[in-house]
């Protein structure tokens, strides 16, 4: 199955890679499936020697940029002509949870900043409501740890957990240097990303809701 789940994802890849034009700026998003997009570009990239230049949304995408050879840029140089990324649940409204990989912050910020935006998702990422299969990430300034915990609980929050890292000892420290909260809620109503958002010592959440974005769905079969 997950072969056949990844052709799936490879097509949209192509589909992708087929509306990068010479001299774009691309907003490349993180996680395995904008990786097989960014494969998919840089074999265009590289068969049309097109000049592109990407913006990456973490470390390890940066990483990938430059092995396959994409010269990379920031948000202080350069606006994105356009994005693409993934995503961890996608509902009717095209609202997302991201952040399962901790990059939502510079994803968010890639996205206020694109005027065109793609998000590429499986069947298994669709889902009548969010909040089914994860909780939404916060990012946090450590210090203000109690203060966004006690916030949290005033909206409500039914579970909220402080992300521990793999690896290491220790809790997830951000690629900004911050914590990441991983909180359930009992009902994801439509202001809940501004109200996360208000809290004093929130970096950002991974609620993406009333975004301008384009869903390309990936066949399981
Ligand atoms: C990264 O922080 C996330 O927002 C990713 O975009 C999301 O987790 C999708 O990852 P996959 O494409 O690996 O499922």
């Amino acid at each position: 199955a997950e072969i056949i789940n990844r052709s799936g994802k490879e097509k949209v890849a192509n589909e992708i890679a087929a509306k990068v034009k010479d001299g774009d700026v691309l907003g490349v998003g993180s996680g395995s499936t904008s990786y097989l997009a960014l494969l998919a570009i840089a074999e265009k990239v590289k068969a049309e020697k097109l000049n592109i230049k990407a913006i990456p949304t973490s470390l390890e995408i940066t990483m990938f940029c430059s092995k396959l050879g994409i010269p990379v840029t920031s948000l202080m140089e350069h606006t994105p002509d356009w994005l693409f990324d993934g995503a961890d649940e996608v509902d009717p409204n095209k609202s997302l949870i991201k952040g399962r990989g901790g990059a939502m912050f510079k994803e968010k910020m890639l996205m206020r900043s694109s005027p065109r935006n793609y998000i590429i998702v499986d069947e298994s990422k669709v889902l009548d409501k969010l909040g089914t299969n994860f909780p939404v990430p916060i990012e946090v300034f450590p210090q203000a740890l109690l203060l966004v915990e006690n916030g949290l609980k005033k909206l409500d929050a039914t579970e909220i957990k402080l992300r521990p890292a793999k690896g290491k000892d220790g809790p997830v420290i951000t690629e900004n240097g911050n914590l990441v909260i991983d909180c359930k809620f009992g009902e994801i109503g439509e202001g809940l990303e501004k109200e996360i958002k208000s809290i004093t010592g929130v970096i950002e959440s991974g609620l993406f809701m009333g975004y301008d974005l384009e869903i390309l769905m990936a066949a399981n079969s």
